[in-house]
């Protein structure tokens, strides 16, 4: 999606990926650093490990406590955040969700899960209900809600009534023969007006096909990455992101039409 925007835009600029042991996290910064790279993107297991590295922080990357972009201005290297707010541009605008005062289950506490719960709640969604495998780890993020943002009612569980959205912030539904994500005899789908589900390769998981059984309003993940990748973009080239041409680009390379 980024080198079809930079064609788009006439920037004889390059977006290559490389994979990285965190051991030389360190070592990969600086490199491209002094290769007089624009800026860098970081995904799983780099995001947090990064935060450390920086020179400096924007205000997403302290909010969250993770970096997924860099951007090196003289020889600094900036560290900004894109996935929170993208999660919230994707669901209003694949779902048409109002959040504020929204009921949702957010299935995943990692990374993902935990981000997605914080930035709901910022957005003043008026109740959370949390599950995750490990108790342990949605338990710490139910803590930092009430600590946070205690206007956002937070609980760990299935909720008794119907939601507005369903969330899966964990990752299973990657993998062909993976369960789906949730437990339909603790939570029937019916029960739930859209579900997003993070994932976007299959395009369809088992969760989204029996969401849109139970007639649910459904959305994949491919909004959150192109809306990560268009704000990245944004930061590193101070150019409008041609969101349609990165969105067919994207779909392109994912989906194969
Ligand atoms: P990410 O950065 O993508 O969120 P992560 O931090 O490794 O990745 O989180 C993966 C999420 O998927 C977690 O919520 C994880 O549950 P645990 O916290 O219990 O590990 C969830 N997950 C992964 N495999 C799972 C499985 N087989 N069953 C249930 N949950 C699973």
């Amino acid at each position: 999606m980024h080198n079809a925007a930079f064609a788009a835009l006439g920037l004889d600029w390059r977006y290559l990926a490389f994979e990285v042991d965190p051991k030389n996290l360190r070592a990969a910064i600086e490199g491209a650093k002094a290769m007089n790279f624009a800026g860098l993107n970081l995904t799983v297991p780099h995001k947090l490990l990064a935060v450390e590295m920086m020179d400096a922080l924007d205000e997403s990357a302290e909010k969250w406590g993770a970096v997924n972009t860099i951007r090196f201005d003289n020889a600094r290297a900036i560290g900004f955040n894109t996935d929170a707010d993208a999660i919230v541009t994707a669901l209003r605008e694949d779902l048409k969700l109002e959040l504020r005062g929204a009921k949702v289950l957010l299935l995943g506490a990692g990374g993902a899960g935990r981000t997605a719960a914080l930035k709901l709640a910022s957005e003043s969604v008026a109740e959370l209900f949390l599950v995750n495998r490990t108790e342990t780890k949605v338990e710490a993020v139910a803590g930092e809600i009430i600590e946070h943002f205690p206007l956002t009612k937070v609980a760990v569980g299935f909720p008794k009534s119907a939601v507005d959205l369903v969330i899966n912030a964990t990752s299973l539904g990657l993998k062909p023969d993976d369960a789906s994500p949730l437990d339909e005899k603790r939570f029937s789908l019916k029960q739930a007006r859209a579900v997003y589900d993070m994932i976007y390769r299959p395009a369809e998981t088992k969760l989204i096909a029996s969401a849109k059984a139970a007639g649910c309003k459904t959305a994949n993940g491919l909004g959150m990455l192109l809306h990560q990748g268009a704000k990245a973009f944004e930061i590193w080239t101070g150019k409008t992101a041609p969101l349609d041409v990165m969105r067919r680009a994207l779909e392109k390379n994912i989906y194969g039409h």
